[in-house]
This record gives C-alpha cells, sequence and structure tokens, in this order.
C-alpha cells in the first residue's frame, strides 16, 4: 500500500462507515477503517495526512461512551467529525451537546457557509441525510459555526486554524447531494496528492510480494470466484511459477465455470494449475443430506480434506495465499452483535494441516468493485471479473432436499438458460443476483396429449448493493416469458417455472 498518503477512518460503531472508506478512495486516496480506541502511538506511526471520525449510536454522555485521547487534537493532523464525531469533537474540547426532543432523521435542507474551505464550490444550500438525537448546542473554544438547518442550530463547525471540522449530517450517503464534494474538499484541507488507483496498488503490491516471498513457494486455493482469481494472478504476476493454485472443483459450480476458470489461468497465465475434479466425492457426502446448514458443513469440509491431499503431494510451502478482502475483515472484526442467519463461509477456517509458514492476503485492503477493477488492470477477461456472486457450497443450496446427479444437471442447464436471456436482455450488469433453484416440488401439468408430473423450477433476481438487504428485480414480463417457455420446452423434468417475488428481508436471496 503506498505508505505516505493515507486518511484514518476512527470506528464509533457508525453504519455507513464503510461508505466513507470509499468516499474517499473514490477521490483516488488510499483510506482505512480502525477502531476508535487505536493508540495514539499507533496513530502517530501510521502518520496519516487526515482523520475522519465516524458516526455511532452513542451519545456523549452516555456511561462507556466510545472516546478518544484528546492529545489527538493537539498532532497537527486534520480531523473531520460526521455526527457522532463532531458531537464528541465538540464535548472533547469544551463545546456542549445536548438531547434534542426527538430525533431527527431524514433529508433535511442545511445552510451552508461556503467561505469554509470544507463547503468550497458547493451550494450555500443543500439536501443532506440527518440521523441523530443529540446536537452540538455550544461551540468549543476556536470553532465559527459553518452550517444550519431550521432544526439544528449549529450542523457544521471549523476550527480552521487546527483544521478540525464538525459536521452533523452524513455526506457519505447518496441522499446528501454532492455530498463527496465535501469529503473531497476534506481531503484538500488535508494536503493529499491524490495518486492511489488501481494500477498504482497492483505495481505496490507486486513488489512487496516480490520482496516478502524471494524465491519461496506459496499456493492458494482457487475456487473460480473472483476473489480467489485476483488474488492468484497477483501473485503469479510477482513470483510466477513459485505459486502453485489447487483448483476444487467440487462439481458444484455453475455450467461451464470450471473449464472456463481453467482456460484462463492454463491458457491466458500460464499458471501453475493443479485442478482435482471431487463431483463424484462431494455427491457421495452429500447424497441423502437435506438440511442446508449440514450441507454447506460437509462442503465446507471436504474442500478442506480435497486442498489437504493435493498440498500435501507437494511438499512444504512458506505462503498460504487466501483472497480475503476488506469487507470481510471489517465484518470479522465487527461488533459480533448480529446474529448467525446462515453460516456463510465455504472454506471454514484454515487448513492447519498444510505445513506453511505464514497466510498471505494480498486484496484485504479492497472493496469488491476495487478488487474487480485490479482484475481487469490484470487483463482478466470481463465475463470472469463481473462474474455475480456465487456461494461457495454452489448449487448444493440452490437444489431444494437432496441432491443428485440428476437434479444437478436439471439446475445446471435451466440457470444457464436463465443466464443466457438475462445477459441477451443487457441485465446482466443491473441485477446483483440472479439464478435459478430447484425446488423439491412436483407438480401436475400437460405436455401434448399427455400428464407429466416434474419439477418446479424457481427463477431468482435481485438488486442490491450490499446483499445484506436486496429487493426483487422487476423483470419484465416478456423476458420472464422467454426464460419460461425456453426452460419448459428445453429442460426435461421441469414442467413449471415461477418467480420469486420476496424481497430480503424477510427472505434471503438464496433459498437454502
Ligand atoms: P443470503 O441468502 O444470506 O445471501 O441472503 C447473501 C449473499 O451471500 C451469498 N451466500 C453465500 N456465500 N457461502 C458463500 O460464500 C455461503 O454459504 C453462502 N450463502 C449465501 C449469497 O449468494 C448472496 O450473495
Amino acid at each position: 500500500m503506498k505508505d505516505n498518503e493515507k486518511i484514518l477512518i476512527l470506528d464509533f460503531y457508525g453504519q455507513y462507515n464503510q461508505l466513507i472508506a470509499r468516499r474517499v478512495r473514490e477521490c483516488n486516496v488510499y483510506s482505512e477503517i480502525v477502531p476508535f480506541d487505536t493508540s495514539i502511538e499507533k496513530i502517530k506511526e501510521i502518520s496519516p495526512k487526515g482523520i475522519i471520525f465516524t458516526g455511532g449510536p452513542s451519545s456523549v454522555y452516555e456511561k462507556d461512551a466510545p472516546m478518544v485521547d484528546k492529545e489527538i487534537f493537539e498532532l497537527g493532523i486534520p480531523i473531520l467529525g460526521i455526527c457522532y464525531g463532531m458531537q464528541l469533537i465538540s464535548y472533547s474540547l469544551g463545546g456542549n451537546v445536548q438531547k434534542a426532543e426527538k430525533r431527527e432523521y431524514g433529508t433535511t435542507l442545511v445552510n451552508f457557509d461556503n467561505t469554509s474551505p470544507l463547503f468550497k464550490e458547493f451550494d450555500n444550500q443543500n439536501e443532506c441525510l440527518m440521523s441523530h438525537t443529540d446536537f452540538v448546542e455550544k461551540l468549543p473554544e476556536g470553532f465559527v459555526k459553518i452550517a444550519d438547518t431550521s432544526h439544528c442550530p449549529i450542523a457544521g463547525m471549523a476550527n480552521d486554524a487546527k483544521k478540525i471540522y464538525g459536521i452533523q449530517f452524513h455526506p457519505e450517503v447518496n441522499h446528501t447531494k454532492n455530498g463527496t464534494k465535501i469529503i473531497s474538499n476534506f481531503l484538500d484541507i488535508c494536503g493529499c496528492q491524490r495518486n492511489w488507483n488501481m494500477s498504482s496498488f497492483v505495481e505496490d503490491s507486486v513488489k512487496r510480494l516480490r520482496e516478502k516471498i524471494g524465491d519461496k513457494k506459496a499456493l492458494c486455493a482457487l475456487s473460480g470466484g473472483v476473489d480467489s482469481s485476483v488474488a492468484a494472478v497477483l501473485l503469479n504476476k510477482a513470483i510466477g511459477k513459485n505459486l502453485t493454485c489447487i483448483f476444487v472443483d467440487h462439481g458444484l459450480l455453475r455450467k461451464n465455470e470450471g473449464d472456463e476458470v481453467e482456460k484462463v489461468f492454463r491458457e491466458q497465465y500460464d499458471i501453475n494449475l493443479i485442478r482435482v475434479n471431487a463431483k463424484d466425492r462431494f455427491l457421495s457426502k452429500l447424497a441423502g443430506v437435506t438440511e442446508p446448514e449440514k450441507k454447506r458443513k460437509i462442503i465446507g469440509e471436504e474442500f478442506i480434506r480435497v486442498f489437504e491431499e493435493e498440498a500435501k503431494k507437494i511438499g512444504k510451502v512458506e505462503f498460504l495465499v487466501q483472497g480475503t478482502i476488506y469487507p470481510d475483515v471489517i465484518e470479522s472484526g465487527g461488533s459480533g452483535k448480529g446474529q448467525t442467519i446462515k453460516s456463510h463461509h465455504n472454506v471454514g477456517g484454515l487448513p492447519d494441516y498444510v505445513d506453511f509458514e505464514e497466510i498471505i492476503e494480498p486484496l484485504r485492503d479492497l472493496f469488491k468493485d476495487e478488487v474487480r477493477k485490479t482484475g481487469l488492470e490484470l487483463g482478466i477477461p470481463e465475463n470472469l471479473v463481473y462474474r455475480q456472486p456465487f456461494p461457495g457450497p454452489g448449487l448444493a443450496i440452490r437444489i431444494i432436499g437432496d441432491i443428485t446427479d440428476e437434479k444437478l444437471e436439471i439446475l445446471k442447464d435451466a440457470d444457464y438458460i436463465f443466464r443466457e436471456e438475462i445477459a441477451k436482455a443487457g441485465l446482466d450488469r443491473t441485477l446483483n443476483q440472479y439464478f435459478a433453484v430447484l425446488t423439491n416440488l412436483k407438480s401436475v401439468g400437460v405436455m401434448g396429449d399427455g400428464r407429466t408430473y416434474d419439477y418446479t423450477l424457481a427463477l431468482r433476481a435481485v438488486e442490491t448493493s450490499d446483499f445484506m438487504t436486496a429487493t426483487w428485480a422487476k423483470i419484465p414480463y416478456d423476458i420472464l416469458e422467454k426464460v419460461s417457455s425456453r426452460i419448459v420446452n428445453e429442460i426435461k423434468n421441469i414442467n413449471r417455472v415461477v418467480y420469486d417475488i420476496t424481497s430480503k428481508p424477510p427472505a434471503t436471496i438464496e433459498w437454502e
């Protein structure tokens, strides 16, 4: 990572923290989210160009409210506090924070003082998202008011001499019109050069990986998904044949997918690739299993077993490469308050059997769209880079009930038709996930003069940005009609097609 220019985002458990990091990066400045109680020594060591305090659910007067060491205001590093972050600055520096009678939530017209460098070239009135109960009632010494609303007397404050700023609204969300401009102005205040982009990331990473790995060997588990593919190609660029990739094909991938991945890796990159065709092995372990979590567990464990056997054949490797990305890092370091709805990760934990010294996670600082851009930068074909997310347990959780080879083939073919028609209609980039599910339901139909008794296939398509919530996609009827008629005509054993019109919540995206 570029060592010279970084914005540090202190996390006070706000719900939009990842968005703040993204907005900063969109301005070509690298940003990183760290816990609010990161020590001053650590912050000095990182030496960021600027610091952002996020919003958060606390009130500064609560017992155990997250605080900062006041020394942070003396480091000479510009600071921007958002929502709770602003209240915290005010509270810490001797201002006064009050509780409003009512929580203010929604977009509000904010009046801006455009002479402030934070609002340079910004409209003097703008719709902004507010979400708070507390507000700054009295400014700390040295600060001036730079924004207000009809409900909130101080919606923005500044101490230009110390380059410390606070805003009560959220510039990072789309509901705040042109909010990125405010973040960009803050980056100017920080004196950022804005030289972060994906090609500098690739260049830096390759250099650092080479230095770190030298002539030693690395092993990478390829799932065929975007993250592990990009990680593998990056490593290949850095260390060439000293990287070995093991691609465990569990037979539960989409139609042709395993071959496509193999082709790119072998032909385009000439990567040391071991493909293990383990479909029979997985299907025999899964025979008769109907419970979704059990399916996931079996697949996760078997994946590790197969990988382990292959790795043993290679002997000692010094490094194990994983395709961990930034949201995974944030999630696993998160508050842990969430409830497990589904156990998501296919490869559960680390393969402790492989003889390696260190794990390398070359993408751990990147968001998904940055991983895709890195993939393109490395020359990975677009259709691979822009593939929709695909769950680790694959089609096993899209066949409701027990899994058989026959059902698997039916689903692969049906899903292929759906994907083909969606691509033909040009919807493949706008729908975030779309797939077929083979339900366990058989129903009566009529084909020619005869009665049929066959499977019902469900189509699922959603629009979402974070996959935590999703709305069902309003695919035009004529496209659904085409998909349905092709599926019942071309695929034996399906005589009925239904479209899932449930959003998440209450439904999940996958059916199992
Ligand atoms: P749900 O069904 O929970 O899915 O709404 C949200 C996103 O997660 C993917 N998903 C998985 N990914 N292993 C994975 O790697 C899994 O076991 C798994 N289950 C769901 C799902 O495809 C969607 O993108």
